[in-house]
């Protein structure tokens, strides 16, 4: 989604602001711009395409000036062209404005900014917002801090904005407001961006705004926040805790590797502190105050999307099974606008990598309106759902640069696994045994991961044989039924060949009549749960000519014999499997779309973090 970078200070700002928009690309865009001041002006340099595309449209143009800001779009009013990209300007041409999220109300704005004799010369409702920004400021004679104030009182939607004024080199003015907005604190100078990854080399001092505050980042002050309504505000310094190698590819050729290779050491870090060696005992700092809650809860609806939603499928079985509380697993963009039935006694969860999700936040903020309590498993620190949740659990996999989610997935399964753990345990759901033997095998869980990534080579060869065909079904069954959605996700996400995921026997009531010897089908057929169930549904695409990718656990004889392709894991728990089976899965993507020659850490058409509905 759209990325925002800007800068004010003593330095050059373009190459900060370029290099950070580089930092931001994960987000996904389809276009690119910055605007940069100076004495003479402000000039105004945007290009359809990736920020290489920019910065070579802009490499002998004069980009001199210490302040500036920087835009990647990713389009929702208007086609990516260079007339939408950001920034936009003001009639005058004065002002200068990038903006991630939606103005909804734009079009009766822009009406009535019409009938005053404004024009426009893009589609997008960000230059709506600047050209009521600079009415506001016209005819009220006011500052361009109050004209924003103002103006975002009138607009209905979501928004990170930051604005600039011509013959104003040291400062300018941000915003937010369910979009996400970081200010970094450097010596007479400031960095705003979307997220910490453009700042952190830079200082690890930043301010979160708050939905509703704007702020006057001038390079020689202090910062000044207000909200909307006029209320001063104090700034909270937090210092991050991002180091500048998590956001580097570090010797592999894309992030989305480098993260697949990482999950050994998230997987720890995520588990890290929260099982205690001594007594072998999980303890949830997180959402301690919470447990009673947790427990008495009639029910845990789960809200995620994408990928989260998997991991929440995967949570589904888990609290059934250790916890025995009835558990309900929605797609939050369904879930906000089906006036749900919410009770108090409801447990709402949110997984979210990012923790900005549009439509999970809108999701919990219901469910909080109604009374529940809402907890959140996020990766991101700081991020908006981790403020809004009761209580919640952080995922620590890292930062994710990868559009297509890896770490994030696995980590989140493990959150969910140790909280379904502790509260089965607290309830008396699980007999101590049977609880001490799975936190045993959750702790061997990193280095099996490491013995499937040895796997790698052997996915490659698959990779080869399949990189040209047009559909893939993935099947699985209890546990790995959510993990064949995710392996048919990720296929389709990064090597864009269509893919269906399905419970291994709904096959017969549909699927089963897509299958031919063109057909390739990957199936999770691990020796516990419903194995000689999958065997049969093996048997039965194996009967129609399929050709077969299985997933099976070490020492596997009988799938051995029918598959045409054999990925073995170790050994372990059927409820643990997920975090194993979906390994060769993330590799088979992985290889097929490099194959294909597709953009695996950019992929078209998608955003990392879905700022807007
Ligand atoms: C986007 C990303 C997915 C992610 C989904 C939910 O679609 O491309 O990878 O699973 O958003 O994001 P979240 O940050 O809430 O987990």
């Amino acid at each position: 989604m759209c990325g925002i970078v800007a800068y004010v200070g003593n330095k050059d700002a373009y190459p900060i602001i370029i290099k950070g928009l580089k930092r931001l690309e994960y987000r996904g865009y389809d276009s690119a711009g910055v605007a940069i001041g100076n004495d003479s002006g402000i000039t105004t340099l945007k290009q359809k395409g990736k920020v290489s595309d920019l910065e070579a449209y802009i490499s002998i143009k004069d980009t001199s000036g210490s302040i500036g800001i920087g835009h990647t779009r990713w389009a929702t009013h208007g086609v990516p062209n260079q007339v939408n990209s950001h920034p936009h300007n003001s009639s005058d041409g004065k002002l200068s404005i990038i903006h991630n999220g939606i103005i909804e109300n734009y079009a009766s704005i822009k009406t009535a900014l019409e009938t005053k004799g404004y024009t426009f010369k893009s589609d997008t409702d960000t230059e709506v917002l600047i050209h009521l920004i600079e009415d506001v400021k016209k005819y009220e004679n006011v500052s361009l801090f109050e004209a924003v104030r103002i103006a975002l009182d009138e607009v209905v939607g979501a928004y990170a904005i930051v604005v600039m004024e011509d013959g104003v080199t040291n400062e300018f003015i941000a915003a937010r407001k369910g979009s996400p907005l970081v200010i970094g604190i450097g010596c007479d100078e400031y960095y705003i961006a979307s997220d910490a990854t453009p700042i952190i080399e830079y200082t690890k001092d930043v301010v979160y705004l708050e939905d509703g505050e704007i702020a006057r980042v001038n390079a020689c002050e202090e910062l000044e926040i207000k909200t909307i309504d006029n209320e001063i505000k104090t700034a909270y310094i937090h210092e991050l805790e991002m180091s500048l190698d998590t956001i580097e590819k570090d010797g592999f050729t894309h992030f989305m590797l480098k993260e697949i290779y990482e999950q050994p050491k998230s997987i720890l870090d995520t588990m890290r502190g929260r099982i205690n060696p001594d007594n072998n005992e999980v303890i949830l700092g997180g959402i301690s105050n919470y447990e009673q809650k947790i427990m008495n809860a009639n029910r845990i609806i789960i809200v995620a999307c994408g990928t989260s939603w998997h991991a929440g499928l995967i949570g589904e079985y888990l609290f059934e099974d250790f916890a025995r509380i009835p558990v309900e697993v929605e797609y939050a963009s369904e879930f906000r606008y089906r006036n749900p039935i919410i009770r108090e006694t409801d447990v709402v969860l949110a997984i979210s990598q990012s923790g900005e999700t549009a439509d999970t936040l809108a999701a919990l903020e219901l469910a909080k309106e109604k009374g529940a309590t809402i907890l959140g498993v996020c990766n991101v620190v700081g991020s908006s759902i981790a403020r809004l949740t009761h209580a919640g659990i952080y995922t620590h996999a890292g930062p994710e640069i990868g559009v297509a989610s890896t770490k994030a997935f696995t980590t989140q399964v493990v959150v969910l696994t140790l909280m379904a753990l502790r509260i089965g345990k607290q309830k008396g759901m699980l007999s101590n045994t049977n609880y001490h033997q799975i936190i045993t095998e959750l702790a061997l869980i990193p280095r099996k991961v490491e013995e499937v990534l040895k796997t790698n080579s052997q996915i490659e060869i698959i990779a080869q044989q399949f990189m040209d065909v047009s559909n893939f079904l993935y099947l699985g069954r209890g546990y790995n039924f959510p993990v064949a959605l995710e392996g048919a996700l990720k296929l389709k996400e990064i090597s864009y060949i269509h893919a269906e995921g399905y419970p291994a026997a709904e096959m017969k009531h549909g699927p089963i009549a897509l299958i031919d010897d063109e057909m390739p089908i990957v199936v999770i057929a691990t020796k516990k749960g419903n194995y000689e169930k999958v065997v049969s549904n093996i048997q039965e695409v194996k009967a129609r000519g399929g050709r077969l990718i299985a997933i099976v656990t070490e020492g596997d004889k009988t799938v051995k014999d029918i598959a045409d392709y054999c990925i073995e894991i170790p050994n372990c728990f059927e409820e643990l499997t997920p975090l194993l089976t979906n390994i060769p899965l993330q590799l088979l993507s992985y290889h097929i779309a490099l194959l294909r020659g597709c953009d695996v850490d950019q992929p078209r058409n998608l955003a990392k973090s879905v700022t807007v509905e």
